[in-house]
């Protein structure tokens, strides 16, 4: 077991490197199950959700790569069996093999996902739309077995523009008969990646990043090297990072689109952000004014920074009114900041957050990844030292947070700890 141990008070100042996006690699890797060839990727982040995701891929014989953080696939040998559920288990973008399973071997058979418990994440926008596409699904409850002699073009009209349904739908219709319109499409940069990848291959798909997205049926997939989009979640926690400690960081290599709703969140709180060519550049004076966010479907507040926004209006001046309307259980994290002495009251769908300067250090422990990640945050603003435990959660989606922290001048370490809590010695020798 692992956790973070940090020493708040520190301005962050510097510059960091946003790494590849979690949410953009876990589809395309799933997606190149769909390839007759070898694919070779490039700015991979090295975070646990990828490792297994390739588990996943070489399960069916994916023959696997790696090159410091470029990865080289070979799909050209497959073979279809029941989808390994231990693997399954441990993310929810585990669901996304699916589609090109379907496409591929027109079967599949594979647990429900896991991943983080924020909500019951069931999958019914996914099996309806693949059974209008022709697909015969049986959901057995824990898992789900579906089969397709032939899935045939349509127009599929989403009731949520669901992220994983829509990359659900354009994996399984790039190779169907005919043409598939998606409407009420989600429009997240991760679905406009995941699109370029398959156009890459020789996929015809038009409209990602608006809520029509068009796929023309093709017959062949070729190979394909892709290079991943930037992290706007990595780069959302790390601005926050900076503006929760009153530093000045730039961001590099975001595109500053990408992330419009939580710099203009920002910007509204007091914090000067700048953008150009190299980034944005996130600079912060003084104590951040309370300022209300709605979680929404891109391009609104992205859900996935909402525990990160909570730890920064925890220390705000005034109250903030945060509304959660994508998940409908993301508010965990706010009995661990009640702990650092944050004054949170939970009313339904909305968290409402009375500001305090008066923000201590203590031992708290990470529910999901990004209620982890802002655990972190507070302990950088927090007086005295924090404890995040559960670590392992932020590993999920962020590559060596610590390091990028220290890096911009944080005090804070990763350290081991037995089942018991107490630290773990370092082996004595027994010669010693
Ligand atoms: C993706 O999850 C992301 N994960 C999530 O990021 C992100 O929070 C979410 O999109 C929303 O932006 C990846 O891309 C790997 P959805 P996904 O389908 O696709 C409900 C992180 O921290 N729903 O858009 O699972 C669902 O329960 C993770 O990186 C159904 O009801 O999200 C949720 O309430 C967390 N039925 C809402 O829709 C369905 O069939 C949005 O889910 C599918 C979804």
């Amino acid at each position: 077991m692992e956790r973070f141990i940090i020493t708040g008070g520190h301005p962050l100042l510097g510059e960091a490197e946003v790494s590849g996006a979690k949410n953009a690699i876990l589809p395309i890797l799933a997606a190149s199950l769909l390839c007759e060839e070898e694919c070779f990727f490039e700015k991979i982040p090295l975070l646990e959700d990828v490792f297994v995701m390739c588990d996943v891929l070489r399960h069916y014989g994916v023959k696997i790569r790696w090159q410091g953080s470029s990865l080289h696939i070979d799909p050209r040998q497959l073979e279809n069996k029941d989808a390994p559920e231990f693997l399954m288990k441990k993310l929810r973008a585990s669901n996304l093999i699916l589609g090109p399973l379907l496409s591929r071997f027109s079967s599949a058979c594979l647990p429900y996902p896991g991943g983080c418990a924020i909500g019951s994440r069931p999958m019914n926008y996914h099996m309806s739309a693949l059974t209008q596409l022709g697909a015969e699904i049986c959901d057995f409850g824990s898992c789900i077995r579906a089969k397709a002699s032939c899935l045939h073009g349509t127009e599929i009209c989403l009731d949520f523009p669901s992220v994983g349904a829509t990359e659900n739908i354009m994996t399984a219709s790039v190779k169907a008969c005919g043409d598939t319109v998606i409407r009420n499409a989600a429009r997240e940069p991760e679905v406009v990646d995941l699109a370029d990848f398959l156009n890459k291959m020789g996929a015809r798909v038009t409209g990602a990043g608006s809520d029509t997205i068009r796929v023309q049926g093709v017959n062949r997939l070729k190979g394909a090297e892709h290079k991943v989009i930037p992290d706007r979640i990595e780069a959302g926690t790390l601005m926050i990072a900076a503006a929760i400690t009153g530093g000045d960081v730039l961001l590099k290599g975001l595109d500053p689109q990408s992330s419009s709703a939580v710099i203009a969140k920002l910007r509204s709180s007091g914090v000067i952000v700048k953008e150009d060519s190299a980034g944005v550049r996130v600079i912060a004076k003084k104590r951040p004014r309370a300022t209300d966010i709605r979680t929404m479907p891109y391009p609104g507040f992205p859900t996935d920074m909402q525990p990160q926004f909570m730890a920064y209006a925890v220390t705000a001046c005034g109250t903030s009114v945060i509304a959660e309307n994508i998940f409908e259980n993301r508010f965990k994290h706010a009995d661990e900041m009640r702990r650092m002495g944050a004054d949170i009251k939970i009313i339904g769908e909305a968290a409402v957050v009375r500001g305090k300067e008066n923000i201590t250090g203590a031992q708290v422990e990470a529910t999901d990844l990004r209620a982890g990640a802002a655990l972190v945050l507070m302990g950088l603003y927090a007086r005295g030292e924090t404890t995040v435990d559960n670590v392992f959660y932020i590993d999920r989606g962020y590559q060596r947070l610590e390091n990028s922290l220290a890096a911009l001048g944080a005090d804070i370490v990763r350290r081991s700890y037995d089942a018991s809590g107490w630290p773990r010695q370092a082996a004595q020798s027994p010669c010693s």
